[in-house]
């Protein structure tokens, strides 16, 4: 298939190509588009035969169902059934911007979408190339990360193209996506709230706004075996570069010692190593010729860690790293959602020094 790729600038749009990516979705087609946090791969989210073009392009398994995303926030009564108290709170302080609120669907969005669940996740983005794109196709866009299945999420256009030129209709190429991590997933069809992946809004943002709510036991442990995490998608092996992923924790220089010792000892067995470091650590870590050291960002600003840790893992990957050992973050704010998308790209590999 020939890949239509638009590039469309992110501070000024161009509407003329907004329209014409718009027209391959109302032709049926499927479209990867820019969002505030990774990159998304939209289509109708009333149209059957386009969604099923999503799972094929992206190699899904079909039992994981996609987002729906709005950018006019009366279309909600068009796609749920009821809109409870809470959601209304939540997307008065929250829309549009990185939240995703699960409520009972109603009988315009098909199954094939929510993967047999009664209830879909509903999300309006911030960005503006994703509003625009909305608006211009004029229905519902349900979409996915626009990644193949299992790899990190596109935090940059060609991200995007790399995973998908070739199996989509079209790729609108935009300025890199400034949150980095997804959307947090909030299911409000239950008392209290209850966050299935955490992500660009903070538990504690939330918490502060409409009280206490639960944290599913998937987000930061693995799951016994007959254990099922509440966000299907949580329990595939997610976000996973070639190369192992081991994560270190403990207080920072401790930390280090033990990258450095377990670098040596990897490097000494052939293997070529990646270091995922940060501002405060990076003296300490030596680039060479079978180590590559990629600061993430800052500590005191973990913001800056979640906007590069994909973009870290495919670089990795690129220069065939076959171990990447990397430093623990603290999981308060948005370090939950930097741990748990370090955790899944490790299967729950930690080490405790
Ligand atoms: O930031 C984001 O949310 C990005 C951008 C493109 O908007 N989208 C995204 O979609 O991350 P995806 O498909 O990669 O992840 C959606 C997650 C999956 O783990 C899925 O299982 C869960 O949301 N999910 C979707 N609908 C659900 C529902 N009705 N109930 C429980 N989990 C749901
Ligand atoms: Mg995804």
């Amino acid at each position: 298939m020939e890949t239509k790729i638009l590039n469309i600038g992110g501070k000024i749009i161009n509407k003329e190509l907004i329209k014409e990516a718009s027209n391959e979705i109302i032709k049926g087609g499927v479209v990867a588009f820019p969002t505030e946090t990774v990159y998304g791969l939209g289509a109708d989210a009333t149209n059957e035969d386009a969604i099923r073009k999503i799972f094929e392009a992206k190699g899904r398994p079909s039992d994981n169902p996609l987002i729906v995303h709005i950018a006019d926030r009366s279309v909600i009564h068009d796609i749920v059934e009821e809109l409870p108290e809470v959601a209304t709170k939540l997307m008065d302080r929250f829309w549009p911007g990185p939240l995703t609120i699960i409520m009972k669907k109603k009988e315009s969005i098909p199954y094939i979408v929510t993967a047999g669940l009664d209830t879909v996740g509903v999300r309006f983005p911030r960005n503006r190339v994703a509003i625009e794109f909305i608006k211009a196709c004029g229905v519902p866009i349900a979409a996915p990360s626009a990644n193949i299945s299992g790899k990190p999420s596109p935090t940059a256009g060609k991200h995007v193209v790399d995973d998908l030129n070739g199996k989509v209709d079209c790729i609108i190429v935009s300025d890199d996506a400034d949150v980095g991590v997804e959307s947090t997933i909030i299911d409000v069809t239950v008392v209290p709230p209850i966050i299935l992946r955490p992500g660009g809004i903070t538990k504690e943002d939330i918490e502060s706004l409409i009280g206490k709510v639960l944290l599913d036991k998937a987000v930061i442990s693995k799951l016994d075996k007959d254990e099922r995490p509440k966000a299907p998608g949580m329990k595939y092996r997610h976000y996973a570069p070639s190369g192992q992923v081991i994560i270190i924790k403990g207080d920072l220089l401790d930390i280090v010692n033990e990258i450095n010792k377990k670098k040596n000892f990897y490097i000494n067995s052939g293997k070529k190593v990646g270091i995922l470091a940060t501002y405060q650590t990076k003296k300490y870590y030596n680039n060479d010729d079978c180590t590559k050291v990629i600061v993430l960002g800052d500590r005191d600003n973990p913001e800056t860690i979640a906007a590069q840790l994909f973009n870290a893992l495919r670089e990795f990957d690129k220069c065939g790293i076959d171990i990447i050992l990397a430093e623990a973050i603290k999981i308060c704010g948005i370090g939950m959602a930097i741990m748990n998308r370090m955790l899944k790209a490790s299967g729950f590999t930690i080490i405790e020094v």
